[in-house]
Formats: structure tokens, sequence, C-alpha cells
């Protein structure tokens, strides 16, 4: 095996490629299941289900922001859109049978920003959900939440209620990054909210960060990382920044050449990494560190990591149901997607329809597909030595794996494969080749971010 500088193979490896949140991803799904079909599916064995609800508003927009965001600073939408949210909550209670209502064993509120709700709405969001649900003994209760506009009572109302996780998005603490993004922060202020969330006994604190921002250098990255360290949070969402200005036009108003990219896009993780694991945190999965105290951590030594839309958890709860606007459901079998537009999500729920606007029925093929990406970016390895975890797609795949094995990227056998470490940077990139839907039709529009 001849393996390449690593400068070339990031080089080689630096195209557009999706995040395999899902698979198929999103651009890929070919259909829009009917309401029924999509209750049907939500029937599980009832070990446990997971609620996520999308709470899409923000006073103002990072410039950077790739998510589904209404900005605005009328509170009083807030109060209407909790309604609505109840709303669409009570008509799948009421149209799933009593044999399909699982217990709750994961409920989780992201955004936009959460905290943009008034505490007392926040509250009402959360026990409306919760009044008369079965929850499971270990259920996780969590948040998003933006320290710029985030006080102890919002916290401390979630808390009454068992809240006990809460991600921060912190992104880069390098005060020209953070005026060029629009997202102004400082450290005593984040200090303030996690001190809060101690007190109140929410037991992890998750940061967001992002590498690949405009004006971000290694020193930036130096001082965020210590600046992270000291505020030692249990987990960290170290994201590659995602840069796709045909989709979210915000993003032009820095330009491409004050974005560091390719290498030394690469090097900035690099550097970040090394801090971190220098402060305690452990890298897991695909960009994600966690202290060894922390359950992601223990998880993914057990070989129990999963991945959602959420991000890495630390274990696998179907189905999840999406409530709100644009959030998405996945029962395994069937992805669905709501209304990604406010005013159509809450027409909807008003005349007692379920939103849903796309989805997605999988495949035999994308099922078998669907299993070996998530080993891959949970585990790092794959494996298809039984009948059921193949599919004819791999014979297909089979040379552009060897090449990445050649690339000195995996190691490939015929009972399955396994990402080496110098792999592990190129993770999106070996996903991308068991993609039988990338594979059989290039995208007709640019549509993803750059997989390194
Ligand atoms: C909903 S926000 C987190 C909560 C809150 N809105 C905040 O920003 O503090 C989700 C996270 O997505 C990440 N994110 C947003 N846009 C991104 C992009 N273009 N590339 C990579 N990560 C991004 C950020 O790290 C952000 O914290
Ligand atoms: S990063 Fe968070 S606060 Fe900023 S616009 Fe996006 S969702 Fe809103």
């Amino acid at each position: 095996m001849t393996a390449h500088p690593r400068q070339l193979l990031l080089r080689k490896y630096d195209v557009p490629g999706p995040r395999y949140t899902s698979y198929p991803t999103v651009p890929y799904w070919t259909g829009q299941p009917t309401a029924s079909e999509w209750l049907d599916s939500l029937a599980r064995p009832p070990a446990g289900a997971a609620i996520y609800v999308h709470i899409p508003f923000c006073e103002s927009l990072c410039t950077y922001c790739g998510c589904n965001t209404r900005i605005t600073r009328n509170h009083e939408l807030g109060h209407r859109y909790v309604d609505v949210v109840l709303q669409e909550w009570e008509l799948y209670r009421r149209r799933l049978s009593p044999e399909n209502r699982w217990p709750l064993a994961e409920l989780h509120f992201g955004g936009g920003t959460p905290t943009f709700l008034e505490p007392p709405q926040l509250r009402r969001l959360a026990a409306g959900i919760l009044a008369g649900v079965q929850v499971t003994p270990d259920v996780e209760l969590s948040l998003e939440a933006d320290p710029r506009v985030t006080t102890r009572e919002h916290l401390a109302a979630l808390a009454e209620l068992g809240f006990n996780r809460l991600s921060l998005g912190i992104q880069d603490f390098d005060p020209k990054v953070q005026e060029i993004v629009h997202r102004v922060q400082t450290e005593e202020q984040v200090h303030a909210v996690v001190q809060h969330a101690r007190e109140l006994g929410y037991r992890s604190v998750n940061f967001d960060l992002i590498y690949g921002l405009p004006f971000q250098t290694e020193t930036s990255i130096r001082d965020t990382a210590a600046a992270v360290t000291r505020l030692s949070p249990d987990r960290i969402a170290f994201y590659a920044y995602a840069h796709v200005p045909w989709i979210k036009p915000q993003q032009r108003r820095f330009t491409e050449a004050d974005l560091p990219a390719g290498e030394s896009k690469r090097h900035l993780y690099e550097v970040g990494r090394a801090l971190l694991e220098g402060g305690g945190f452990r890298e897991i999965g695909m960009d994600h560190f966690a202290k060894e105290s922390d359950s992601l951590w223990q998880a993914a030594q057990e070989g129990r990591l999963h991945r959602n839309f959420m991000g890495y958890t630390a274990r696998p709860v179907w189905p999840q149901v999406g409530l709100g606007v644009s959030a998405i459901g996945d029962s395994w079998t069937h992805f669905a997607q709501n209304e990604k537009v406010l005013e159509p999500y809450m027409t909807r729920v008003l005349s007692a329809e379920l939103p849903v606007v796309r989805g997605h029925l999988l495949t035999p093929e994308d099922l078998v597909l669907r299993q070996h990406i998530l080993n891959l970016m949970t585990r790092f390895a794959t494996r298809w030595d039984r009948p059921e975890l193949r599919t004819p797609f791999l014979d297909t795949a089979w040379a552009r794996l060897a090449e990445l094995a050649e690339d000195g990227l995996l190691e490939l056998t015929d009972a399955g494969c396994d990402v080496t470490p110098l792999g592990r940077a190129f993770l999106r990139n070996i996903c991308m080749a068991l993609d039988a839907r990338l594979a059989r039709q290039t995208p007709p529009e640019k549509l993803f971010s750059r997989a390194v």
C-alpha cells in the first residue's frame, strides 16, 4: 500500500460532499409519505422514542449560519408558535393508536434559538409535550441555547421539568472572527451561563465550535481552545464550517478569500484537536469530543455511539418525531420533513393537518447502506460478512473503496472495512463511496459543502 503524502490527499479529496446526518441524504429523498404511511411507520417496540422540537427564532443573524431560522425581535410570535407546536403534538397523540404510543426517551429543543422564547413560554412548551406522556427512567431532556440571550430563568424553567443537558453555541472567541460573523459574545457571558447550568443541575454541557470561519488563524484557534478548556464543558462539537452561499446568501457577507480552505482549514482542526485533547477531551466520531466522564465517551468505548439529525447520541432511539417548522422525523424506514417556511407550517397545523412536506421511504438497498454509513460515522468500521449486510451496490462500490484503501485511508477485506487513523479526516469521502444514490445521480445543482 502506498500512502500519498497527506497534503496531496487533502487536495484530492477536497470535493463537495454530504454530511451524512441521514442516508439517503435529503436531496435524494424521493417522495412525500402520506400522513397515515408516516404514522404507521412509527409503530415500533415500546423501548422509547425521541421528540425533536425546532424553534426557528433568533434575534440576529450570524452570517455563517446554515440553520433554518426566522430572524425577529417579535416575541409575541414565539407565543403563537408554542400554541401551534403543541397543537401539532396533539395531532400526533390523537392519531397514534394506544399500542403505538411509546414512552419518551429523549426530548430535544433545537433551532434557531430555543431560548428566544421567554421562560414561561419555554416551560409551557415543555410541560405541554410532557403532560400525560410516560417517560423512560433514563429520559434525556435537552436544549440548545445562545449564551447571548440565555438567562438563569430560562434554564431554571426547564430544569424544574427535568431538563438535564444544555448545548451552547460558542463558535469562536476571537473578537475579529466574532465581528465578521456578526456574533459577539465574551468568555464572561458564557461562563455565567455555564455556572447557572451547573448550579441548576444540568449534568452535561456541550459547546458548539466551528473551524474554517473567516479570519480564523492558528492563533485564534489556540485562544479559543484555551478559553474552552477553562470553561470546561463535558462535550464539544467542533464542526467544519459548511460554506453554501448559494443556499444561505448571508454567507456572502464575507469573501471566500477570507476563508481558510483545504489544507489550511484542516490544519485549524488539527491544532484545535491537539489542544482540546491536551485539555482532557477525547475525540469521538467525526468532529466531536467528550470528557471521559461523559456518557458519550462511554458509549463510544462500548461501541454504542449513535448519530441522528441532531448529532451524536449515546444510544439509538427510535422512532424520532420532529415537531415545528422544518423538523425532520425518522422511523428508520421512513423520513418525514415538515414545511420549511413558518407561515405554511402554521397554517397547515391550524387546519388540523400533519405539516409533512416531503420524505422518503427507504428501499432495501437504502436500509443496508444506511447501516454501513452509520457504522462508519460512529465506529470507524463496518462489516458486510452476512447476507443481510450485503447489497449488489457493494460490488459497484468496490473500485472506489479499493482506491481509498490504496491511499491508506481504509483497510478493506471481503468481510468489511476499517478506517485508518489517517482516514478519519476523510470520513465523509469514505461514506461517499458507499452512497449509491450519489453514484447514480450527480446532484443537478451545487448542493453540498466541501468534504474536507
Ligand atoms: C441552532 S445553532 C445553536 C444554538 C444557537 N442558535 C446558537 O447559535 O447559539 C446550531 C449550531 O450549528 C452550527 N452551525 C450553524 N451554521 C453552520 C455552518 N454553516 N457550518 C457549520 N456549523 C454551523 C453552529 O455551531 C451552531 O451552534
Ligand atoms: S448560529 Fe444560532 S443564533 Fe446564529 S443565526 Fe444560526 S441559529 Fe441563530
